[in-house]
């Protein structure tokens, strides 16, 4: 039997394989809110065969938004029709997660698509806010420097979002602390030049995501997992880096954090990446062996018998895929023949299945 199509269970919950769709951005939101193509998008996906579908980063807040078209969960009304996705999911055997996210300075962007620039107010941006007033780049716009209220509204932010995804449905929270947004910005030095008791000591940085991770933790019901995605290295001398991920890791654990997504980079427009097939993992496996949390792997994992090696090679617990579940939905139902299993399509779909199953 594949690696790839045994179950994992984090918690009460259970994966019946250990695919997942990664959290990707659709940037088709009105207002935080769920649109026809959010329906068409997740729907498609949850019928493709992955045991784990996290729905795209959602905002906490309004200002922590990367762009106009992102999805929130800050107000009551944006619940009902999150709750559509996650139904859609769990009815097609899929476990609804849901990657919740401040975009911090990396906010009031144009729409992912669109060439990248930071919007000005009178366009229908906004002042994002930060660990300090420094810009990612001079294309993006000057952040506001948060003060300790400001700081508390983020995690009272983070706990509230945390149970209207309850009330929704999702069976699984990602805290997103990567790819340079609100939490990445403060535990890396490159973006987080405060002297107060939120910047400076290794301590200092992660107090943020510490006290987001424990605020999510008290509203997430102990049978649920959490996640939480970070960035393992910022690909920069003198940033973040694999070290602090790991030591950071071994705190997450002992916090009640059931799984780490182990990505990479966004805190520097400078950083050069190496970017080639399975180009994080060795960052997935060192935090795995390392801090002993189990961890997801992710970026240019696009081939099934790769996917199968991670596992197989003790690299990871769980393989995400992104882009080539864009390319091609039924991936995780082709992944399941190329292994020598039983894919499990949708019974509506069994006429047109291309497997020996179906000639008879
Ligand atoms: C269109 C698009 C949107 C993305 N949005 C998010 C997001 O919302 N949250 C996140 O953590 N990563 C996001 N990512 C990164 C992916 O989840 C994934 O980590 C990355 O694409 C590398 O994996 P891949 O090579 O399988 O695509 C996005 C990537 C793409 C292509």
């Amino acid at each position: 039997m594949s690696l790839l199509f045994q179950g994992l269970s984090l918690r009460e919950v259970h994966l019946p394989n250990r695919i997942g769709v990664s959290p990707m951005c659709q940037y088709s939101a009105r207002d935080g809110h769920v649109t026809d193509w959010h329906r068409v998008h997740y729907g498609a996906r949850a019928t493709a065969g992955a045991g784990l579908l996290i729905v795209e980063a959602t905002a906490v807040a309004a200002e922590g938004r990367i762009s106009a078209g992102d999805l929130g969960l800050w107000r009551e009304s944006q619940i009902e029709g999150l709750a559509h996705i996650a139904r859609q999911a769990r009815s097609q055997g899929c476990v609804p997660a849901i990657q919740l996210a401040h975009a911090g300075r990396k906010g009031s962007l144009s729409l992912g698509w669109e060439p990248q620039r930071g919007l000005e107010i009178s366009e229908g941006g906004w002042t994002p806010v930060a660990p300090s007033a420094l810009a990612f780049s001079p294309a993006f716009p000057i952040p506001a420097e948060l003060d300790e209220a400001g700081i508390a509204g983020v995690i009272e932010g983070f706990a509230a979002s945390t149970r209207r995804a309850l009330e929704a449905g999702f069976e699984a929270v990602e805290i997103h602390g990567a790819h340079g947004y609100l939490l990445h910005q403060f535990m890396s030095p490159l973006s987080n030049q405060r002297e107060d008791r939120w910047g400076g000591s290794f301590e200092h940085r992660t107090r943020l995501v510490r006290e987001v991770v424990g605020a999510v933790r008290s509203a997430w019901p102990e049978r649920l997992p959490l996640l939480v995605r970070l960035s393992a290295t910022d690909w920069i001398d003198g940033g973040w880096d694999i070290e602090q991920t790991v030591e950071l890791c071994r705190v997450l654990k002992q916090s009640g954090v059931d799984l780490v997504d182990i990505s990479s980079g966004g805190s520097s427009a400078q950083a050069k990446i190496p970017v080639g097939p399975g180009y994080q993992v060795p960052f997935a496996q060192r935090v795995r062996r390392e801090a002993g949390i189990p961890v997801a792997a992710v970026g240019m994992i696009t081939e099934p018998a790769q996917a199968e090696a991670i596992l197989a090679e003790g690299q990871a617990d769980l393989v995400l895929v992104g882009r080539e579940l864009l390319r091609n939905p039924y991936w995780p139902l082709q992944a399941a023949e190329a292994l020598g299993e039983t894919p499990a399509y949708p019974k509506q779909y069994l006429r047109a299945v291309p497997f020996r199953r179906s000639a008879g």
